[in-house]
C-alpha cells in the first residue's frame, strides 16, 4: 500500500499551479447527462472521486472521452441504465448529483446512497424535500435513492439549513421542470454558482446563484457547451496554509482571489503576508505565528474544508486559538494524530482548544478524511524528522499530483510502498 515518506523542516517556497475545483467538477460532470448533445469540459482536475464519477457515468452509456489530462467530451444521448450502483460509486458523496441530473432530463434515477469521508452524518432531507416540492416520489430502498415523476413542477423550496449538496441538486432537478422554482436559503459557494453558470450556458434560465435565493426559470431541453471549470478555491487554501505551516513563501497561481477573501483573512490575522493579483496570491510567513479563534461557516465563511489545515497552523501558533466546527460534527477525528507530533489540542464537542507548541516532530500517522489527511502532511513538512503518512488514498481522492506539487515547492516527500522504501528515502534525504 503507498504511502507518503516525509522529511520535514523545508519552508515551502516557490509557485505552484491550481487544478479546477473538484467539488464543482463533479457536479458539472453529473450535470453533463441533462442534455443529448455533446458537452467538453476543460479544467477537469484529474483525482479519484472525478475519475469514479466517470467511469460510474461511462458504465450507464455515457459516452465520455478523455482528451486531455484535464479536458474531457461527454456524450449521454445513448444512456441505457437509469440505476447507478456499484461498488465504488459509494464511495463519493458526489454520485447523488447523478439523481438531480437523471430526474430532470428522465423523470427517474436510482442511485446507490452516497459515502464519502466520514465528518458527520451528512443527511440527505433537504435533498428530498426539494425532489419532493418538485412533485417527484423519492424512497430509499435496498440502498439506493429512487426518484421519479410523471412531471417536474416548479415550486417555493425553503432549505432548512445551508446544503451545498441540496441547492445543486434541486437546482438542477428544476431546470427541466415546467414553470418557476425559488430555492431560499441556499449555499453560495462558488461551485453552486460554477454549476449554474454551466447550466445556463447549457439554455437553463438561473439568477441569483451565489446569494441565498436562486430562481429557476424551467426550460424544455438543454443544449451541448464547452465549458471550463473554476480553480479549486480549497486545493488553493491547502498551499496557502502550508506557506504558513512550513514559515515558507508559496505563490499560488491560477486561483479567483474573492474566493479565497476568508481565508486570506485568517492568514493575516495570525501574522502572514499576503499579496494578492489578478490571478495569483502570495503567501508569506517570515514571522512567527500568533493565535486567532475561528469558526467553519457556509461561503462566505471560513471553509469547513480548510478547517484542520488551520488547526495544524494554530497549533504550531503563539498563544491559545479557539477552532469550532459547525458545518460537520464529527470533523476533529485527526485531532489523535496531530497530538502524536506534539501538538497541545482539547476536543470538546465541537470545539478545538488549541496551545500553541513550538514544534511537531515526525511521526507514523494516518489520514482520517480527505482534508485533515492534506493537513497531516503538512504537519509532517514541518516537523522535525522523518514521518510516515498512511491511507493516502483519502488525499487523492482531492488532491491531484499532491506530493508531486509539494516536491517542486522544495519539500522532502515521497511516495514509498514498502519499509526497504522508506529507508532508502532515508538514505537520500538523510
Ligand atoms: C459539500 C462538499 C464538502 C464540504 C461541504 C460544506 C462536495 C462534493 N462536498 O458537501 O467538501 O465540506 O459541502 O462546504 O461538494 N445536511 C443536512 N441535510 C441535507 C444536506 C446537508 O442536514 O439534506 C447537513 C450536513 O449533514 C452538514 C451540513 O448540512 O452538516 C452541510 O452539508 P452540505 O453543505 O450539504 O455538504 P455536502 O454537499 O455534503
Amino acid at each position: 500500500m503507498q504511502q507518503y515518506a516525509i522529511r520535514g523542516g523545508n519552508p515551502l517556497v516557490g509557485e505552484v499551479e491550481i487544478g479546477g475545483a473538484k467539488n464543482a467538477a463533479l457536479p458539472i460532470l453529473a450535470a453533463s447527462v441533462m442534455t443529448d448533445e455533446t458537452v467538453y469540459i476543460e479544467n477537469v482536475p484529474d483525482v479519484r472521486d472525478t475519475n469514479v464519477l466517470l467511469a460510474a457515468m461511462d458504465n450507464i452509456g455515457v459516452m465520455v472521452k478523455r482528451t486531455g489530462r484535464h479536458e474531457v467530451t461527454l456524450n449521454a444521448s445513448q444512456i441505457h441504465n437509469l440505476v447507478v450502483d456499484n461498488d465504488n460509486i459509494k464511495k463519493i458523496r458526489a454520485s447523488y448529483y447523478l439523481i438531480g441530473a437523471m430526474l430532470a432530463k428522465y423523470k427517474h434515477a436510482e442511485v446507490a446512497l452516497p459515502g464519502g469521508c466520514d465528518i458527520g452524518s451528512r443527511a440527505i432531507d433537504q435533498h428530498i424535500k426539494g425532489f419532493r416540492a418538485l412533485g417527484a416520489e423519492v424512497t430509499i430502498e435496498h440502498g439506493l435513492i429512487k426518484t421519479k415523476a410523471e412531471r417536474l413542477v416548479g415550486s417555493h423550496i425553503y432549505m432548512d439549513l445551508v446544503s451545498v449538496g441540496a441547492t445543486i441538486n434541486v437546482m438542477m432537478a428544476a431546470t427541466l421542470a415546467e414553470g418557476t422554482t425559488i430555492i431560499e436559503n441556499s449555499a453560495k459557494e462558488p461551485h453552486v454558482v460554477d454549476l449554474a453558470n454551466f447550466l445556463n450556458s447549457m439554455g437553463a434560465n438561473i439568477k441569483g446563484a451565489g446569494t441565498d435565493v436562486i430562481r429557476i426559470k424551467g426550460v424544455e431541453k438543454l443544449h451541448g457547451t464547452e465549458y471550463a471549470i473554476i480553480p479549486d478555491q480549497i486545493e488553493a487554501g491547502t498551499f496557502m496554509f502550508a506557506a504558513a505551516i512550513t514559515k515558507g513563501d508559496v505563490t499560488v497561481k491560477n486561483v479567483i482571489p474573492k474566493h479565497l477573501e476568508s481565508i486570506t483573512a485568517k492568514l493575516l490575522e495570525i501574522g502572514c503576508e499576503v499579496k494578492e493579483a489578478d490571478d495569483c496570491v502570495r503567501v508569506v510567513a517570515s514571522k512567527p505565528l500568533h493565535h486567532t479563534h475561528v469558526k467553519t461557516l457556509p461561503y462566505p465563511g471560513f471553509p469547513t474544508d480548510m478547517q484542520p489545515q488551520i488547526t495544524v497552523a494554530l497549533a504550531l501558533s503563539q498563544g491559545t486559538s479557539i477552532v469550532t466546527e459547525s458545518i460537520f460534527e464529527n470533523r476533529f477525528r485527526y485531532v489523535d494524530e496531530l497530538t502524536r507530533m506534539g501538538a497541545s489540542i482539547k476536543v470538546e464537542g465541537t470545539t478545538a482548544i488549541i496551545e500553541g507548541v513550538s514544534r511537531y516532530t515526525g511521526a507514523s500517522i494516518s489520514a482520517p478524511d480527505l482534508r485533515a489527511g492534506a493537513a497531516l502532511v503538512m504537519a509532517a513538512l514541518a516537523a522535525e524528522g522523518y514521518s510516515m503518512v498512511d491511507d493516502i488514498k483519502y488525499i487523492e481522492r482531492g488532491y491531484e499530483d499532491f506530493h508531486l506539487k509539494l516536491q517542486s515547492l522544495g519539500a522532502q516527500i515521497e511516495l514509498v510502498e514498502t519499509e526497504r522504501d522508506f529507508q532508502k528515502f532515508k538514505l537520500k534525504t538523510g
